[in-house]
């Protein structure tokens, strides 16, 4: 078995990949490509997983999916379904996130920048937590309750100064990132709002960064939560009603025997990790320091809320994209595996305006021949994506070793050639673009009972130009 089948749900049959049991080949020549398919079981089996993690602490959790990693309405739907909740970044996923059907009490609020009429919405929907970046932000989330004469529930968002071993672009709770406010600034709004008629102080809330390699950063966190917990009880008589430790919780993208991978990038593209373990490790210490300081009670009627996007969606989605041209490039280099004389060069029809990660962040998706998935892949190739940018490639362009120098696939892979991009679901089309009028995919979700659902077209001649005024 190769490293990347998963019994159930990635399989090789008659040769070919098959998702769910759907032929991958198919489902290339029925809705064209790039396609991106979703299967709900493995979304289901995702959001089990970190469910686990309620079975090993003794207060509730409330699980939040970050819908910022992929948020078209089926996948949101599914989401839904399958029982959790949902954290919303805008006034737009606000939006989406009431229409797929969530309630008020299931949404929590981020952002760094939120305007009047968001906090307006997300007060008249009665969302659980706007989690207020800044003082100035509260003050705004303050006047706006006011004036719609209701209570906003808040929950103030803390910089932990944590570091965690992934992607500087990644990181989110540092003093030098842009994210939420400083644990004084928090302890004085307690002091300043715990009587306000129209807020309600309700939670604390930090995110460590998102594919985190190291589980104690989630023991580190939860100890600083609970710290200040404690501090602002001292301090102001406020008891909590809950604590949010983020998401970030790690996908393994190399799960593969392949190309040589720089090291460096190594550590945290295989960072694979139980988030269950995490969160009882963490908990277990806080219970610890709950003990130690006479502080039990403080825990007694918590909920912990988690809010992880790409560990639920990230391998639930696979980029199928067929190789649209070829071509054979001299080189006078030697690489790391064989000198080589020539390269070839496969030109496939998913560039980063659907994967964005791979220009901004370096990001490696583990690419597979879908139509010939059981043969050897020990051929290099040099792949590329469809854009006019030289930066629209599949391999480490600069020199800098952050991905791969080439890509292996079987022999003799020309145009036609149906590819799957695995570990495809989080961050993908979220962050899609028309650049170069690519028309954005179409997406395929397979349901639970193995229907083929449709869940977006893929972009028509008139949506490339439908907001246009000329
Ligand atoms: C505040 C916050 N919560 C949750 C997430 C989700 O992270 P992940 O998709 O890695 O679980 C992010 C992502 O950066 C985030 O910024």
């Amino acid at each position: 078995m190769n490293p990347w089948e998963i019994p159930g749900f990635l399989e090789i049959r008659d040769g070919r990949l098959h998702i769910d049991q759907v032929d991958a080949v198919d489902l290339a020549s029925e809705h064209g490509t790039p396609l991106f398919v979703f299967s709900e079981s493995r979304i289901r089996h995702n959001i089990a997983r970190l469910q686990r993690a309620g079975d090993a602490i003794p207060c509730p959790l409330k699980i939040c999916y970050a819908a910022k990693a992929m948020s078209t309405m089926g996948i949101l739907q599914a989401v839904r379904e399958a029982g959790i909740d949902i954290e919303v970044n805008s006034g737009g996923e606000l939006w989406k996130a009431l229409n797929a059907g969530f309630t008020g009490e299931q949404i929590i609020f981020n952002g760094t920048s939120k305007e009047v009429w968001e906090i307006e919405n997300a007060i008249n929907a009665g969302i659980y937590a706007i989690q207020v970046d800044s003082l100035y932000e509260l003050s705004l989330v303050e006047e706006t309750a006011k004036r719609r004469g209701k209570r906003a529930n808040v929950s103030l968002r803390l910089v932990p100064e944590i570091e965690s071993g992934t992607h500087s672009g990644l990181q989110t709770a540092l003093l030098t990132s842009k994210f939420g406010m400083m644990p004084d600034e928090a302890f004085s709004a307690f002091h300043t709002y715990k009587d306000s008629p129209h807020l309600d102080l309700c939670g604390i809330h930090l995110h460590v960064g998102s594919q985190n390699p190291d589980p104690s950063v989630y023991s580190e966190a939860l100890v600083m939560l609970f710290d200040s917990m404690v501090r602002i009880f001292n301090e102001t008589g406020t008891r909590l009603k809950h604590i949010n430790l983020g998401g970030g919780f790690p996908v393994n993208y190399l799960n593969e025997g392949g190309p040589a991978f720089p090291a460096e990038q190594s550590e945290m593209f295989s960072a694979d990790f139980e988030p269950a373990a995490a969160v009882q490790t963490a908990w277990q210490i806080v219970s610890n320091a709950a003990d130690d300081e006479n502080a039990r009670h403080l825990l007694d009627d918590i909920t912990l809320l988690l809010e992880p996007g790409r560990s639920i969606i990230a391998d639930a989605g696979i980029c199928l994209t067929t190789v649209r041209n070829a071509k054979i490039r001299p080189v006078s280099e030697t690489t790391d595996h064989q000198p080589l004389t020539t390269d070839h060069w496969l030109m496939t029809d998913a560039g980063f305006n659907i994967l964005l990660s791979m220009e901004t962040y370096k990001w490696y998706y583990l690419l597979i021949s879908a139509t010939r998935a059981s043969e050897s892949h020990a051929t290099m190739y040099k792949l590329a994506g469809p854009l006019c940018d030289g930066g629209d490639v599949y391999f480490d362009i600069e020199g800098m070793n952050r991905l791969p120098e080439h890509r292996l696939l079987p022999e003799n892979v020309g145009p036609g050639e149906v590819l799957a991009l695995l570990n495809c679901g989080a961050y993908s089309l979220a962050q899609a673009s028309q650049y170069n009028g690519r028309f954005l995919p179409a997406v395929v979700l397979i349901s639970s009972k193995g229907e083929v659902k449709h869940i977006r077209k893929r972009d028509s001649f008139e949506d490339l130009i439908a907001n246009d005024i000329y």
